[in-house]
């Protein structure tokens, strides 16, 4: 089956596409390139061992979707194409809505008019906005703190009621928590252009050398150590999780969100400790003024995931921070060496 990736060129979708690849599936990828490369395109084909089918377009422009679609056979696809930083949604906000909005809105109806009936869409943990308690599941209260969670917010329910007008529909909103790590050759990774907004990159940029030390948001939090604690999930687990979503939304149409996860907590302190211990190196540190927004502890009860989709997650923190560090020293500047 060909699977079209929108943002398939990004830190997510480069390694949903490898592991599509080597499961059999066709990748077609349609990316603007607006926070991505063409290289990581030709990393994708040697890790996946096959060509992939790159239009470089923006997914909001219907003329160019539907000539994709009308070049392509697509059989599903997958949505991770959006811009994604909470900071700059706060001082952009019209750019967010129309980007991200627009995008959803696009695929749909040219999906509609293609008669392409399953879709996985990258939603994000953010949709939960201060959770009322942890581990969060799939039926707790969503709102959001940000413009950037609500178009996460609003694409959930704009699909919930595509899936509701068309009842041969299958829609999966995956929930991510907070997705780190790299392929293991070291081949692709997350690559943010600029200063980094999020904890991995920052610290991976820290061992590289090219930051003094790293900031750490508050250490007066209601968790153990007073810093922060995440869900973090290695981004090749994150990958499987789709496949197990498409799998599923070949026999089950309707919409449905599911939280991909770990269910386990980790504090910022406890991802510096790690990543110092795997990686045999030192990442300075200084407690710094909290992040407003920031809430003390997120992490998800990955239960559905595993009952629905049979998938669990199955790399530890230690390959999560060695991956990071692995594609880090070997792309120094990530892909534009
Ligand atoms: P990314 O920025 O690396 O990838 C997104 C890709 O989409 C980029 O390659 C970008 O060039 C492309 N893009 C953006 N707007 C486009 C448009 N209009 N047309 C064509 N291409 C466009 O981000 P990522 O970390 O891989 O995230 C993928 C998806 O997952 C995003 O929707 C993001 O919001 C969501 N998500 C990410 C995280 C995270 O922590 N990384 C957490 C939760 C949800
Ligand atoms: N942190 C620091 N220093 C930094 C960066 C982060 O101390 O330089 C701390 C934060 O305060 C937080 C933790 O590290 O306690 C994780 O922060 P991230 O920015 O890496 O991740 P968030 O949980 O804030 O948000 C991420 C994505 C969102 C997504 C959310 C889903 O950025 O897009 O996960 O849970 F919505």
């Amino acid at each position: 089956m060909k699977v079209l990736l929108t943002g398939g060129a990004g830190y997510i979708g480069s390694h949903t596409a490898v592991e599509l690849m080597t499961s059999g599936y066709d990748v077609v990828i349609a990316d603007n390139l607006s926070n991505s490369c063409k290289e990581a395109i030709s990393r994708i084909e040697e890790l996946g061992g096959n060509k992939v089918s790159f239009y470089d377009i923006d997914v909001c422009c219907k003329m160019e979707m539907e000539k994709l679609f009308s070049e392509q056979d697509i059989g599903a696809c997958i949505h991770f194409a959006g811009l994604k930083s909470v900071p700059e949604s706060t001082s952009m906000p019209l750019s967010y809505y129309r980007n991200n909005l627009d995008a959803t809105l696009t695929l749909l109806e040219t999906m509609q008019e293609f008669g392409v009936k399953k879709l996985v869409f990258s939603s994000s943990a953010t949709v939960y906005g201060v959770p009322k308690s942890v581990p969060v599941n799939e039926d707790a209260d969503t709102w959001c703190t940000n413009p950037y969670g609500w178009t996460k917010y609003m694409s959930e329910q704009i699909m919930r009621d595509a899936a509701k007008a068309d009842e041969s529909l299958s829609i999966i909103l995956l929930r991510y928590f907070n997705p780190i790590g790299a392929h293991e050759s070291g081949r692709i990774g997350e690559d943010p252009q600029g200063k980094p907004n999020n904890l991995m990159p920052y610290i991976s940029q820290v061992a590289v050398g090219r930051r003094d030390k790293l900031y750490v948001y508050g250490d007066d939090y209601a968790t153990p150590d007073g810093t922060g604690v995440r869900d973090y999930i290695h981004v090749v687990d994150l990958a499987k999780g789709h496949i197990a979503a498409l799998e599923y939304a070949e026999k089950n149409p309707g919409c449905i969100a599911v939280n991909l996860g770990t269910g386990l907590g980790y504090s910022v302190l406890d991802i510096v400790k790690t990543f110092e211990r795997a990686n045999d190196i030192r990442v300075p540190y200084e407690i710094a003024p909290r992040r407003p927004g920031d809430v003390d502890t997120l992490y998800s009860d990955p239960s559905r995931a595993e009952k629905l989709l049979g998938w669990k997650a199955e790399k530890n923190l230690e390959d999560m921070c060695r991956d990071t560090w692995n594609w880090q020293k070997h792309n120094p500047k990530g892909y534009r060496e």
